[in-house]
């Protein structure tokens, strides 16, 4: 029995040192350093190309290193074994600052003294909007956006939320379901958090006709995956509504091709995939719980749905 381990992240060494220590009695085996391709039963692995994936033909559980399984779920050249994702506290905790730092950025313009350090002008001002001003609403309530929204609720910004598939009756604050309900939640936001997930229903979900229900000083923060926004939409879409705002953290292609349209947009603010990095330890501390769990009960924690690809 061996486990196989695959990232190509700056930290790998970080993760090889650190999964070591923690499944000391079991055998990673580092990709590609494969000694004994048939004893692996185990996959801990980001964007591990589905060509080598494949080739352990006694694998029983993939564990997926991030919240998102899109680089692994109904992918035809891959066994549809049971898949476990990420549910880190640390994570969504990162991802909450990520959002709260744009909102607080979009409420007291910030940026906006930037300029005027650069040209020594002192500007007052006046205007400034406080929590209980804005209309935030969170599309995609799950692990992350229910968190996101409960916290933001908790410091007095107005908020509701969204979910496709989700029961929507549990939150203390509206929630909305299905077109007439996506209609009624866009119009009154100031801002939009997308959370939703990359599945073949959130294709290109936020295209022209959903911005154009939006306001028109939206601020719009993307920090679920990109297939689920019209990018040619939203560049037309900010070209013809200036006042129109965008923070975006992933995108359709990684790393954003320096051709991409994208970077020349003013109002769009572009981080490289950063909100929510997995955390080393608490990842590692949650794979291995995960894992004996499975090993000692049977049961799988943390499971993907194959039908909700999430
Ligand atoms: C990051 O995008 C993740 O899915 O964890």
């Amino acid at each position: 029995m061996s486990i196989v381990f695959y990232c190509n992240w700056p930290n790998k060494k970080e993760w090889i040192k650190g999964l070591r220590k923690k499944f000391a009695k079991e055998k990673i085996q580092v990709w590609p350093n494969i000694k004994n391709r048939d004893e692996i039963n185990y996959a801990i692995v980001w964007k591990m190309p589905h060509k080598e994936l494949k080739k352990f033909k006694n694998l029983k559980i993939i564990f997926s290193l991030g919240a998102g399984v899109d680089h692994l779920i109904n992918k035809k050249d891959l066994p549809k074994i049971p898949i476990v994702r990420i549910k880190d506290p640390v994570m969504r905790e990162r991802m909450y600052n990520y959002v709260l730092c744009h909102i607080l950025n979009y409420q007291l313009k910030i940026f906006d003294y930037l300029e005027n350090k650069k040209n020594k002008r002192w500007k007052e001002r006046f205007d400034i909007l406080d929590n209980n001003d804005l209309n935030v609403g969170i599309l995609g309530l799950g692990y992350l956006g229910g968190y996101i929204a409960k916290l933001l609720k908790k410091n007095n910004y107005k908020i509701s939320g969204f979910s496709r598939t989700n029961k929507t009756n549990k939150y203390n604050f509206s929630t909305y379901r299905g077109s007439n309900g996506l209609n009624n939640f866009l119009k009154k936001l100031d801002i939009v958090i997308n959370l939703l997930p990359n599945t073949t229903a959130t294709q290109n979900f936020v295209d022209a006709k959903v911005l154009k229900k939006m306001k028109k000083n939206c601020l719009l923060i993307n920090v679920g995956r990109g297939s689920t926004i019209n990018e040619k939409d939203l560049i037309k879409h900010m070209k013809k509504n200036k006042n129109f705002e965008a923070v975006l953290d992933v995108f359709k292609v990684e790393p954003l091709p320096k051709k991409h349209g994208f970077w020349n947009t003013k109002n769009i603010f572009i981080t490289p995939h950063s909100s929510s990095i997995t955390n080393v330890d608490s990842a590692i501390q949650q794979i291995y719980l995960n894992y004996n769990v499975y090993k000692k009960q049977k049961k799988i924690r943390n499971r993907v749905n194959y039908l909700q690809q999430y």
